[in-house]
């Protein structure tokens, strides 16, 4: 028997007891007459004394243990004399009698402890002891607990978790694939799924009827604080349904998960808002709306003052900064500056100052009187003491660079609380995307989505205009998780395909089997995947899934531990059949 008890168990009733505990040296501390070390384990630290009085042999051999060594230490529990409010087992301590070292350890190249030296990199590289430290523990439980009761939840609804291929041929997504070679069919390539999509379409054809799959992705994309190459979806699907079943289904179970997981009720009743009126009110497909600062229409308010730049751009939009009418100069063109980078590429920031005596000032006084200034303030409902900050532009640009000012103003005003969240569906997506670049139609979600059923008749004529079937839930301004009630028609699915600019060909090679199987009785059907990574993030309180886990890969898309990707020897290639150019 290795240990009688976990370091992070024994508590006041246990003294007297003798135990047999196994686990790390956090950290020992030589005060002379005693030796005292923290022992830690997954489940907390436990401290043991060592009385150099009484034992001196055992109190040497235990000041001579360094960090990270792996011991096993029998001996008997004692109420501390100075306790340690802060853990768990505070009120206790091991009189050590018998030490043991299992294995030694290397200085580890940063302190394993809650509070960190190690930077980045070298946590990366040197993963599994970055684990080892209660915080990035603490991360993968909650992951654990997240997909334990996600399980649960869809089980309880009759959902069935069914595993499909990784080894596949691409699915559309809008993200490059990730490919395979295939040795035994020279000359071909595997995709690796960017979702299951096409697979739980076909469980539907098959009559499963409700289908679910914690599962990988893949995708070739560029990497962002909420984005890995692998990542991990909450992929469902369901039969014989219309697009409110699945919303209330899946409010049902993200409401589950905050209330079980972590005990937060979340509203009763998920908002909803169309994509149009998401993208007019907060320029975002992902509103974050624990704060308002909603955008104001200003176009017509300040035209046809002179001021050229408003005069010939296509909209002006402003916010309202409550309460901020006394940033500084200095404040204010640090705004512009941060505006101006080329990742928001806005071409300069205007402001309306509601100053406390009632009068206005802006950086566009020569153009406007305290009248037009007043007008403004009063559509922007400005109160005295406000700031009122204005871009213009494009329409899509202009929001965009709103919706970042927004949020970061509202991260610099203390406005997005990580203990507060705020659902939202949002509805209605356009069913296309307009790429200018290539002069081409792609689907804005995927091409298996339904268009809706009221703009069927644009599909001809304005396709861009068709609004479809698609949602996506937000919360805190993350995207946690989108779906569609999907096209299970074969006509309607080529008819698709063409808008998209396939060829009948191409469609009939790359998705055939999708098209065939909808020969064959396939259900109205529809559903939706959460990302787990960005939910158990945002559970967590953190925009980054990286710290979610357990192995992830930086922004290069390298996994620095194993140093992967790494190159393949001649004799692989050869027998692949690929050669390098
Ligand atoms: P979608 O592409 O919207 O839909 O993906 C669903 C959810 O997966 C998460 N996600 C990611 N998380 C981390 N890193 C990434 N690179 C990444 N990409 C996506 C997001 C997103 O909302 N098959 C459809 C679902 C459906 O229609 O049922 C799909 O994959 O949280």
């Amino acid at each position: 028997m290795y240990r009688s008890h976990t370091c992070g168990e024994l508590r006041l009733e246990d003294v007297g007891k003798t135990v047999v505990l196994a686990g790390w040296v956090q950290r020992s501390r030589d005060l002379g007459g005693m030796t005292f070390l923290d022992l830690r384990d997954r489940y907390g630290l436990t401290q043991l004394a060592f009385d150099m009085e009484t034992n001196a042999i055992l109190g040497e051999q235990a000041r001579k243990l360094g960090r990270e060594f792996v011991i096993q230490a029998s001996g008997t529990v004692i109420e501390r004399s100075s306790k340690n409010k802060n853990i768990t087992t505070g009120d206790v301590e091991i009189t050590v009698t018998e030490l043991k070292i299992l294995n030694t350890s290397k200085l580890p190249p940063f302190t394993i402890e809650d509070e960190t030296d190690g930077g980045d990199e070298l946590r990366m590289q040197y993963r599994y002891l970055d684990l080892r430290r209660a915080p990035v523990l603490q991360k993968l439980r909650l992951r654990n607990q997240v997909a334990l009761e996600t399980r649960k939840y869809l089980d309880s609804k009759e959902f069935i978790d069914v595993e499909t291929p990784v080894l596949i041929k691409s699915t559309p997504e809008g993200a490059r694939d990730f490919v395979v070679p295939s040795r035994m069919n020279e000359g071909q390539f595997y995709a690796l799924p960017q979702s299951p999509q096409t697979f739980k379409q076909l469980l539907m054809v098959s009559g499963f009827d409700r289908y679910y799959q914690i599962v990988k992705c893949f995708r070739d994309e560029d990497l962002r604080a909420d984005r890995q190459p692998e990542f991990t979806q909450i992929d469902c699907e369901m039969a014989f349904v219309e697009q409110n079943d699945i919303l209330e289904m899946f409010e049902g179970l993200i409401k589950y998960l905050f209330r079980t997981v972590r005990g937060v009720e979340l509203v009763d009743t998920f908002p909803r808002m169309t994509y149009a009126e998401a993208m007019e009110k907060y320029g975002s497909d992902k509103p974050d709306i624990r704060f308002g600062m909603e955008f104001i229409d200003l176009t017509l308010l300040t035209q046809g003052k002179e001021f050229v730049v408003f005069d010939s751009a296509e909209i002006v939009l402003g916010i309202n900064a409550s309460g901020c009418s006394e940033y500084t100069r200095k404040q204010i063109d640090e705004l512009t500056e941060w505006l101006k980078r080329p990742q928001i590429g806005a071409s300069g920031l205007v402001y309306i100052k509601y100053n406390t005596d009632g009068t206005f000032k802006s950086s566009v006084d020569k153009f406007y009187s305290q009248d037009d200034l007043k007008a403004i303030a009063e559509k922007a409902q400005a109160q005295v003491g406000d700031l009122i900050l204005l871009l213009c532009g494009e329409i899509n640009k202009t929001r965009k660079q709103l919706s970042e000012l927004r949020l970061h103003l509202g991260t610099e005003l203390g406005l997005r609380d990580a203990t507060i969240f705020k659902p939202l569906w949002v509805l209605d997506f356009p069913l296309l995307e307009w790429d200018e670049e290539n002069k081409r139609y792609h689907a804005m979600h995927h091409p298996f989505t339904s268009p809706k059923a009221e703009d069927f008749h644009l599909l001809a004529t304005d396709p861009g205009k068709v609004r479809a079937n698609a949602y996506d839930l937000a919360m805190n301004g993350v995207e946690l998780g989108g779906g569609s009630i999907r096209i299970h028609d074969r006509t309607l699915q080529s008819q698709l395909f063409d808008l998209l600019g396939f060829s009948k060909e191409e469609a009939q090679a790359q998705f055939g089997f999708l098209m065939n199987a909808f020969e064959y009785g396939a259900p109205p059907h529809g559903g939706l995947a959460f990302g787990l990574d960005r939910l158990v993030a945002t559970m967590g309180g953190s925009e980054s899934i990286r710290d979610y886990i357990a192995f992830p890969k930086n922004n290069s898309g390298r996994d620095t531990m194993i140093d992967a990707p790494s190159p393949l020897n001649d004799l692989q290639l050869k027998e692949l059949g690929i050669k390098l150019r």
